[in-house]
């Protein structure tokens, strides 16, 4: 079987896409990262792809004069390796309807909370205010809203009494990674379907 290409799109450290590339390893895994791209120089997740030799891009905001044409613009970067899966693996930016009419239904992004609570950038931290005892990760299908997008799977992660902001988004990360790991591999090896609401990956029975 071939592997499904797959474009991986970061801004932060990149320990996600660190994971998916060595998963990748395992031709058995069927997912090739294609590409990597960023929202911005120097950062992590740029850093490790390049080790790895696998092509970069890099598509600032600040470079256009629209949104919508630096919406444009990241996606033609990702069309041009052809992927079957975008993946944004700490991905910082809000795609907007140009992107998702290209990518829209397989676009994936990972959310460090259990949605629908505490969707935005400070995930861990509204957990922690909130005062919830177990949070977790989910992984969505990108869709116009701030992480309102299909689920297409979540892990469940406790908050300890002591827990710093620290220590909980690092506990949250540990099983982020394993879960989009594992979730994109399946993508790729077994497809997956949407109905309404309800993601289900793998055949259809
Ligand atoms: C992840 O926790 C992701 O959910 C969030 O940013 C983090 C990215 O981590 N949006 P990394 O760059 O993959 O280490």
């Amino acid at each position: 079987m071939n592997a499904t290409p797959v474009v991986v799109l970061v801004s932060g450290g990149g320990s996600n896409l660190a994971a998916l590339l060595e998963a990748a390893k395992d031709p058995a895994y069927g997912v090739q990262v294609v590409a990597v791209g960023a929202d911005r120089d120097g950062c992590g997740g740029v850093e490790i792809a390049r080790a790895a030799g696998i092509p970069t891009f890099v598509c600032r905001v600040g470079d256009y004069t629209e949104r919508a044409a630096w919406d444009a613009a990241l996606a033609d970067l990702c069309a041009d390796y052809d992927p079957a899966l975008v993946v944004s693996a700490g991905f910082m930016k809000l795609v907007g309807p140009g992107f998702l009419q290209r990518f829209g239904g397989r676009f994936v992004n990972t959310h460090p909370a259990l949605l629908p609570s505490f969707p935005g950038v400070r995930g861990a931290q509204d957990a922690l205010d909130y005062g919830v005892k177990v949070t977790g990760a989910t992984l969505f299908l990108v869709d116009e809203g701030v992480d309102t997008g299909i689920i297409l799977a979540q892990c469940v992660v406790p908050v300890e009494d002591a827990d710093t902001v620290e220590e909980l988004t690092e506990r949250i990360k540990v099983a982020e990674r394993a879960q989009l790991v594992e979730v994109v591999g399946r993508m790729a090896r077994e497809g997956w379907t949407v109905e309404g609401r309800r993601a289900r990956i793998g055949r259809s029975r």
